[in-house]
């Protein structure tokens, strides 16, 4: 396709004394369609004219010789205002859409390597609501650097270490039971794991018992190990339910505990380049002179920390992927912990320290309050999708029971519309879940976009004809035919800017758009009832629309069912 903001600055550019780069920077979209389709405000042209704005731009107009692929151009004040060739302009859009499979990817990448770590939640622990925001975005993220010709590596940096590890050993050996355990594993460990805490109030010693035993699992003894292996078993069954219903898959699961053995080189390391100092018996790297507070590298009694085993982990994956960027989804309540380690790597030396970058994001707190496992106050993220699904196979039987594959239907649909949901907003805007916001399908939903997606499937099997490109593209003349081509045509750069900027919504916010213009254009222009020649046009359009619906969900992690 051509690039018509490219010809606009090249037109300009032809008439006046200014490079095209600095053309095409400022050239705009006019807000209305009745003012053209790209205006370039002559300000930055008085100067050297010495001219006001107002006369350039119409000077201009008389003078600019367009090609076939504009109407016409009209100064307006000091804009100038293109009018594209609109009958050009669908045939460009339409045929690329008809023709490419893959329509709307670039390949920006050219294989090079981008891990997106997400999801990452800890063993033994709830998987809830508050992850499903690193998973979904982080899932969406790692399909548009793919897309966009990326060699991507999705990480799952599973919290599986740590002290709170020695807790939970002491506690099973105390008042655990296997059996019960293997039932209910994550709502049984996370009961012993409260109780644990609480009796550690009244009886401190029970912290000692507990770094103990964290210290001899660090040290290999065998006890330690096969109870920690198998709370992290039974719990990543359970992470892994959830996983599939989302359809997501890791490339790798090197969590925390992977580290375990690469921390002392680090220590080592950061001895040698003098950036370790002792404080109460504890080492720290001090980063008061970046307005941070300095974090501890190494406790007391040897064992070390979340923060270690960072920099641990981004060297390892420097050396293993050899990565152009290395992608953190996580919260933003860990803003912190991601400046001080990245700034520790960058003061051991490493230029790629650059390239690590953490992509925060925003609180999901409840309607009685912020989310706390330990309160009790957590909402399962199992089951708000179950609840999603189940919800829309009632409505499925309610309007449509004579559906095919109905409980597939309702798997795609109500998963769908929790991660559409998920989509909506920025990422960095804070949120309190809501049962009845989540369960409504009303309005800009995952659900309305899926439903046009099918519409556009029906309409392409009614239609019994071999859609192709060699229609008449002089028959489509309706202003929303127009409008619909046009956001075709932005498709990849929605994309592009979603990658660049690591914000999905992007594409949410466009595919809604999308839908919203073609039932606009379902309901004002007959398709299957028109005469042949026009019925083929609007089909093409159909198919265009139909496409990139499609990969604009299926980016965003979402499924399309041809039925609904
Ligand atoms: N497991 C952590 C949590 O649930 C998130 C891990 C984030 N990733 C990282 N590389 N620190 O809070």
């Amino acid at each position: 396709m051509i690039d018509y903001k490219n010809s606009v600055a090249e037109l300009i550019s032809e008439k006046v004394q200014l490079e095209k780069e600095k053309i095409y920077e400022v050239i705009e979209i006019p807000p209305e369609m009745e003012m053209g389709d790209y205006a370039f405000p002559c300000f930055i042209l008085a100067k050297t004219f010495k001219k006001n704005p107002a006369l350039i731009a119409k000077e201009l107009s008389e003078n600019i010789n367009l090609s076939n692929n504009f109407e016409k151009v009209v100064n307006n004040g000091p804009y100038l205002n293109f009018y594209l060739n609109r009958t050009e302009f669908n045939k460009d859009v339409l045929k690329e859409t008809y023709k490419n499979d893959n329509y709307g990817k670039k390949d920006i990448g050219k294989d090079r390597n981008v891990i997106v770590e997400f999801s990452s939640p800890n063993i033994a622990k709830p998987f809830h609501i508050g992850h499903i925001r690193t998973t979904v975005i982080g899932n969406a993220i790692n399909n548009i650097y793919d897309f966009m010709g990326f060699n991507t590596i999705a990480i799952n940096h599973l919290g599986d270490y740590g002290t709170q590890f020695g807790m939970l050993i002491s506690a099973y050996k105390k008042w655990g039971n296997r059996e019960t355990i293997e039932k209910n594993p994550i709502k049984e460990l996370l009961k012993l794991y409260i109780r644990f805490n609480k009796e550690a109030e009244e009886k401190p010693e029970l912290n000692d018992e507990a770094r103990e035993w964290f210290k001899k699992l660090e040290q290999g003894d065998e006890e330690a190990k096969s109870l920690w292996q198998w709370f992290k078993d039974v719990s990543l069954k359970e992470f892994n339910r959830v996983y599939e219903m989302l359809n997501i898959k890791f490339d790798s699961y090197a969590g925390e505990s992977f580290y375990s053995d690469k921390m002392e080189r680090v220590i080592n390391e950061l001895e040698e380049k003098n950036l370790l100092k002792s404080s109460e018996g504890a080492e720290i790297v001090d980063l008061e002179e970046y307005d941070m507070p300095s974090p501890l590298i190494k406790k007391s009694d040897g064992s070390t920390l979340y923060i270690t085993r960072d920099i641990a982990a981004s060297i390892y994956r420097k050396e293993t992927y050899d990565f152009y960027k290395n992608i953190y989804v996580v919260a933003s309540q860990q803003n912190l912990h991601f400046q001080q380690w990245i700034k520790i790597v960058e003061l051991m030396g490493y230029d790629w320290a650059k390239d690590c970058v953490h992509v925060p994001f925003g609180m999901v707190s409840l309607e009685e309050g912020t989310l706390s496992t330990r309160k009790g106050r957590v909402v399962f993220l199992e089951d708000v999708l179950t609840k999603a699904v189940e919800k829309t196979k009632e409505i499925i039987e309610e309007r449509n029971p004579d559906l095919e594959n109905k409980d597939e239907v309702a798997k795609k649909v109500g998963v769908g519309a929790v991660v559409f949901q998920e989509l909506y907003n920025n990422r960095i805007k804070d949120y309190t879940f809501s049962w009845n916001k989540t369960l409504s399908f009303e309005g800009e939903t995952g659900p309305y976009v899926q439903y046009t997606y099918a519409r556009t499937c029906s309409i392409i099997n009614k239609a019994k004809i071999d859609i192709d490109d060699k229609v008449d593209y002089t028959l489509l003349k309706e202003d929303i035919e127009f409008e619909i081509t046009k956001a075709l045509y932005d498709f990849s750069n929605v994309i592009e800017d979603a990658m660049f900027k690591y914000e999905p919504f992007y594409i949410t916010r466009y595919i809604v758009d999308l839908a919203q213009k073609y039932n606009r254009f379902y309901n004002k222009c007959p398709i299957l009832k028109e005469e042949e020649e026009l019925k083929k046009a609007r089909l093409l359009i159909t198919l265009g629309v139909n496409k990139v619906i499609k990969t604009g969900l299926n980016l965003l992690g979402i499924e399309t069912p041809e039925k609904m």
